[in-house]
């Protein structure tokens, strides 16, 4: 995914929702948004993640999926967990559970262990994020194409921002129950729909080619993407073709005081991301 701004969404909002004044030097201000919001995990020996953390700390826990995604994210648990933190606020996805295919059987086995590690949790379970359109789009003979597996099946595709203000939001608020939020946008569109979205809004016509999976899979892997992680991203959209991410939820409002962000909305403030 790119980023398009929700990890600066989340700084912000740790500014805004702190004591730190607004033009506090930038070291408090880092400082100020660990304390509040996590650290990242790459990089950082276990132990001195563990040595960062202190009793009645927020962790949020987010990050790409690697080969040593699921001991990692245990290992980080059990230190949170040992240093007695106040409350674990983690990104998952929709559907996650031990087995599922990519990163739904990672994060499945990620939130078995936390909700199994006595620490207070809040998992978030987006689905597919808006901003991974703009890399998916290329503009070839004139017009853009994207392909994909999902047939007719509809997708409440979100905007990631909604994502880090849902997480914002728990994070500053007091602890709540433990609980696990379905995350999605306003609407659930076809992929037919998102091209005449798409092509609205960058004034260039843009098609989605349905493939079926054999053909996706190998076009995946002439873009460079293993075999077998090419056959499960494939098989995953085949999957979400049939409905299973088709509804939407009202998550997003009930925790934000505000509507989720439309296509349309994320469209007009990333159209320049799309390399026409
Ligand atoms: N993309 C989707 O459509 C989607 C849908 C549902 C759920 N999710 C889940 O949401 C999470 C984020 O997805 P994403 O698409 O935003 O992922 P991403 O773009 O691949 O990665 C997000 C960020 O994670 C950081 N990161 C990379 N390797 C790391 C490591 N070893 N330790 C700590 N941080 C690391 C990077 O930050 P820096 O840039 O600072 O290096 C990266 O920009 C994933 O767990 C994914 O499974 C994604």
């Amino acid at each position: 995914m790119q980023h398009f701004g929700s990890k600066q969404e989340l700084f912000s909002r740790a500014v805004q929702d702190s004591s730190v004044p607004e033009d506090a030097e930038p070291g408090e201000l880092v400082e100020r948004m660990l304390e509040t919001l996590g650290v990242k995990l790459s990089g950082l020996p276990p132990a001195s993640f563990g040595s960062a953390l202190s009793p009645g700390d927020r962790l949020f826990l987010n990050s790409s999926l690697w080969p040593g995604f699921v001991p990692r994210y245990r290992e980080v648990i059990d230190l949170a967990r040992s240093a007695d933190v106040a409350q674990v606020v983690k990104v998952s996805v929709r559907g996650a559970e031990p087995g599922a295919l990519l990163g739904g059987g990672m994060h499945g086995e990620v939130e078995a262990h936390l909700k199994a590690s006595g620490l207070a949790w809040s998992i978030l379970q987006p689905v597919g994020f808006m901003q991974n359109l703009p890399a998916e789009v290329s503009f070839q003979d004139g017009e853009g194409r994207f392909h994909g597996s999902y047939g007719p099946g509809r997708v409440g595709y979100i905007d990631a921002r909604d994502i880090a203000d849902v997480a914002a939001t728990l994070l500053t608020r007091p602890v709540g129950a433990d609980e696990t939020y379905v995350l999605t946008g306003p609407e659930a569109p076809t992929h037919d729909e998102i091209a005449a979205a798409v092509s609205a809004a960058l004034g260039r016509t843009v098609r989605y080619v349905d493939l079926p999976v054999e053909e996706l899979t190998g076009r995946l892997e002439r873009q460079g993407l293993p075999g077998p992680a090419a056959r499960d991203l494939a098989e995953l959209m085949a999957q979400i073709g049939d409905g299973r991410w088709s509804t939407t939820t009202g998550t997003v409002e009930a925790l934000t005081g505000r509507p989720p962000r439309s296509l349309t909305r994320f469209l007009t403030d990333h159209a320049a991301a799309f390399r026409l």
